[in-house]
């Protein structure tokens, strides 16, 4: 009974030591739509396999939605749907914490914090903000200025080591971290400086009647964006339709065959050939040939994943749960850098 007792506080401590040195991890994806392959590609799905060696916070950046308007019923929607597919991509609730950013309120707090220590010269220099400020000209709300501030809270809150996600986001990491170098550098070290984490493959998901541009929920096209949870005869269709180039041959170029180049970035990513390999596969068949292949492909990879959001959407109580326990197991963690910040910036404690 007592060496029971020895070995079971020694399991706890030894957890507890491999749970402190553990590196961690923050991400997020905006519940703005339906999720899409590039979000997939590019970020959720390269985040299933760090949970053991990592201890991982994801969570779903609604409050960062707020910046385009949204329909509320829809929000709400995306949001649970999203909670759904996060545990369908293998992101076991046990081992990661799935949470919703409105439900830690020191996001937002952290938030106004950091407005502070951002300057607007470096705000206006972010691509992001050029783009959506072009793409909603009637608008440009100060939310979306300052959206790289509350992006810096989320990552910062939780002293976060690595940040994954795909190539568009890297500039927003890179603020991130002058934003805390910057904070450090008047209140010493309060923030962990944390390093972007993007794929090899599939950091960068092209339109596929538009590839020049990134594949995105605001794309006007409906035809260039896959979503995860869309049917496999859409899918399909998708990339039956997806644009090329008039030369037939099927050779990775970026800059020459941008079409060619994006669907061989998509079958790389979804099946782990390499270039080469899809090179020599597809030499002398056409094009109908390939981007069957590859919707075909994307299919499969998508086809469990949606399979298993809709068996979990059929119960909201465990979604409930899951994302309940997650905003206590984040607010834990987050209110301590809180904390820490009002203390070193000035704020009188409660
Ligand atoms: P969001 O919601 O636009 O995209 C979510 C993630 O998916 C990646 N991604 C892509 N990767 C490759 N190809 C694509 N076409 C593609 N489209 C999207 C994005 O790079 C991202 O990793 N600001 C963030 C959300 C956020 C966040 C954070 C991320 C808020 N707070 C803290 C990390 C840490 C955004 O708008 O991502």
């Amino acid at each position: 009974m007592e060496q029971e007792k020895i070995t079971t506080a020694k399991t706890a401590e030894t957890e507890k030591t491999a749970k402190i040195s553990k590196k961690r991890i923050l991400s997020g994806i905006q519940p703005s739509g339906d999720l899409t392959l590039g979000s997939y590609l590019g970020a959720i799905r390269n985040w299933a396999a760090l949970a053991d060696e990592y201890d991982c916070y994801y969570m779903l950046a609604d409050l960062h939605t707020l910046t385009v308007r949204q329909v509320p019923a829809e929000l709400r929607r995306h949001t649970l749907t999203q909670v759904a597919a996060y545990i369908a991509c293998g992101l076991d609730p046990e081992k990661n914490v799935l949470f919703v950013q409105s439900h830690v309120p020191a996001h937002a707090q952290l938030g106004w914090v950091l407005d502070c220590y951002t300057m607007f010269g470096e705000l206006s220099r972010m691509t992001q903000f050029k783009d959506k400020s072009a793409k909603n000209a009637d608008n440009i709300n100060a939310g979306l200025f300052t959206y790289p501030a509350l992006m810096a809270a989320d990552i910062l809150l939780y002293q976060a080591d690595l940040v994954p996600v795909g190539g568009d986001q890297k500039q927003h990491v890179e603020i991130c971290r002058d934003i805390a170098s910057r904070f450090n550098g008047i209140y010493g070290d309060v923030f962990k400086i944390p390093e972007p984490y993007i794929p090899q493959v599939g950091a960068r998901v092209m339109s596929l009647t538009s590839p020049e541009s990134k594949m995105s929920k605001s794309d006007k096209d409906p035809n260039g964006c896959v979503y995860m949870l869309e049917k496999p005869e859409d899918i399909a269709r998708k990339f039956k339709k997806a644009v090329t180039d008039s030369d037939a041959s099927v050779r990775f170029d970026p800059a020459g065959k941008p079409g060619v180049s994006n669907l061989m970035q998509i079958y790389a990513a979804a099946t782990g050939r390499t270039f080469e390999a899809i090179e020599a596969e597809f030499a002398g068949r056409g094009y109908g040939d390939f981007k069957k292949t590859v919707g075909d492909a994307v299919v499969e990879l998508l086809r469990p994943i949606r399979e298993e959001t809709e068996h979990l959407l059929a119960d909201k109580a465990y979604l409930e749960g899951v994302y309940r326990a997650g905003a206590e197991r984040a607010a834990y963690t987050a209110n301590r850098t809180l904390s820490k910040v009002f203390k070193k910036v000035g704020l009188l404690a409660r």
